[in-house]
């Protein structure tokens, strides 16, 4: 095969293995995550038991939820902003083979010659001709309620799944489907409900709803674990015929904060610099190694990261003096490695960055402005003096920025020498322990 075919090939194999951009669907490709599985399937087969799954945007919980309800009947209904209880309802009923739903009246109880009584039913014709009918009272609008659900899927052993659940803004539907778990619960029904969405807690996503905490099993999900980092970007390598040097697994452990999306992005961007190598005839090659192939990954990564996080950070950063500072002071809040830093740590950092006293009341301005609407409120203050990235992911995506900058930019003045490790970079502005400003 010549070089170019290579190549390609190459790139086509990568993007199956690393998929910065979808959830996992495929077991093989699926890390970690074995505690939380397993509570899962737990709950699953335990009578009475709903599943919310919570945390952070990126850490992985649509891929959870995915492989925790493969093979099992399931149906995965994703919320978007105009969604209703009837609206995503309607969908699961789908799923079941409702394919027709209409209301009707019909006489029920007449016995000998006895008239009976007219009520309305809900009729839902099934696939194989069978019909559901479930009486209601009131309006016809209001036939999906959480009875008439509860009536539906009872004996149905499916588990119905809604994901990206915080997108839904209306409290009315959460607590219709707070009455539809309770109502689950309390006739031991099969179905289950499982909600997946972004939130700190379970509060966050179903609001004040006590009376069915103790129905749903909580699974917060959090970044993963550095070893199953390290699985993510050495997936590729049996099927790519490739290793990745160690210095490039701690890179891709540092870089990406733990974010399975940028492990996968930057495993990506590893293989197609090796790929274009291959093209521009400079290979074979059987090894990734940190000084050959990662700069250009942290520029593919710069390049395919989600445009709203570039956009806001060159938002946050842009200056009309050209000041750096908006730069340096989130380049000091990534580099660290608390989420919430500081406000003397950073000035400390900047400091180092700028190689001067950079004094206090520069400082007040820039430091105030990056949590506000005009620098994309990158920035949230916690408590008196302590800052943190607003979106979680962003940190990492500024790591990668400022690593890419760094061979040929300011740093690397500072350090003397390029090196993208960001423990060097950290080391060089004495960032593990801070101490007094320099100069001052
Ligand atoms: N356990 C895992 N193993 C490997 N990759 C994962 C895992 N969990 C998530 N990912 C990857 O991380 C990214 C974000 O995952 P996703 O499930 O969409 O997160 P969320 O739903 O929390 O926003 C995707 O690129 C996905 O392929
Ligand atoms: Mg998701």
């Amino acid at each position: 095969m010549n070089n170019h075919k290579l190549a390609k090939l190459l790139k086509a194999r990568s993007l199956e293995i690393y998929t910065p951009s979808s959830p996992i669907n495929n077991e093989t490709f699926f890390q970690g995550r074995k505690r939380e599985l397993k509570c899962i399937t737990e709950n699953l087969s335990m009578a009475g038991k709903h599943i919310i799954i919570f945390g952070d945007r990126g850490v992985g919980k649509t891929s959870l939820l995915n492989i925790a309800t493969k093979n099992k009947n399931s149906f995965i209904y994703r919320c978007s902003t105009g969604d209703n209880f009837k609206t995503i309802f309607l969908e699961f009923l789908k799923n079941i083979g409702a394919h027709k739903i209409e209301s009707k009246s019909v006489r029920r109880g007449s016995v000998k010659g006895k008239a009976g009584v007219n009520v309305k039913v809900l009729s839902i014709e099934g696939e194989k001709g069978r019909t559901l009918e479930i009486e209601y009272r009131g309006a016809a609008e209001q036939k999906l309620t959480p009875h008439f659900i509860t009536a539906a899927f009872q004996d149905k052993d499916i588990i119905l799944a809604l994901d990206e659940f915080e997108r839904l803004n209306n409290p009315k539907t959460k607590k219709m489907l707070a009455e539809v778990i309770k109502k689950f619960s309390d006739a031991g029904a099969k179905t289950k409900i499982m909600i997946v969405g972004i939130g700190d807690s379970i509060m966050d996503l179903i609001g004040e709803h006590k009376s069915i905490v103790r129905n749903i099993q909580q699974v917060k999900l959090d970044r993963l674990s550095e070893e199953e980092i390290v699985s993510i970007a050495r997936s590729g390598e049996k099927i790519l015929k490739i290793t990745f040097e160690k210095e490039v697994i701690e890179m891709i452990i540092d870089y990406s904060d733990r974010f399975p999306h940028f492990a996968h992005l930057l495993s990506l961007g590893c293989i197609d610099s090796v790929a274009n190598r291959i093209e521009r005839e400079e290979g074979p090659f059987d090894k990734v190694t940190a000084g050959d192939f990662f700069p250009h990954a942290l520029d593919y990564a710069v390049g395919m990261i989600e445009e709203s996080l570039g956009n806001n950070y060159l938002k946050a950063i842009r200056s009309e003096q050209g000041s750096p500072i908006f730069k340096h002071i989130l380049w000091a809040c990534a580099l660290d490695v608390r989420t919430e830093v500081h406000i003397k740590d950073i000035r400390i950092a900047v400091c180092r960055l700028q190689k001067r006293n950079v004094k206090k009341a520069e400082f007040v301005y820039p430091s105030g402005t990056l949590v506000k609407e005009k620098r994309s409120k990158i920035l949230r203050k916690t408590s008196r003096g302590y800052y943190k990235f607003s979106n979680p992911m962003m940190k990492a995506y500024v790591r990668i920025a400022l690593g890419k900058d760094n061979p040929h930019a300011e740093i690397n003045g500072y350090l003397g020498k390029a090196d993208m490790r960001l423990k060097t970079i950290r080391a060089a502005l004495k960032l593990q322990k801070p101490d007094a400003p320099t100069g001052a």
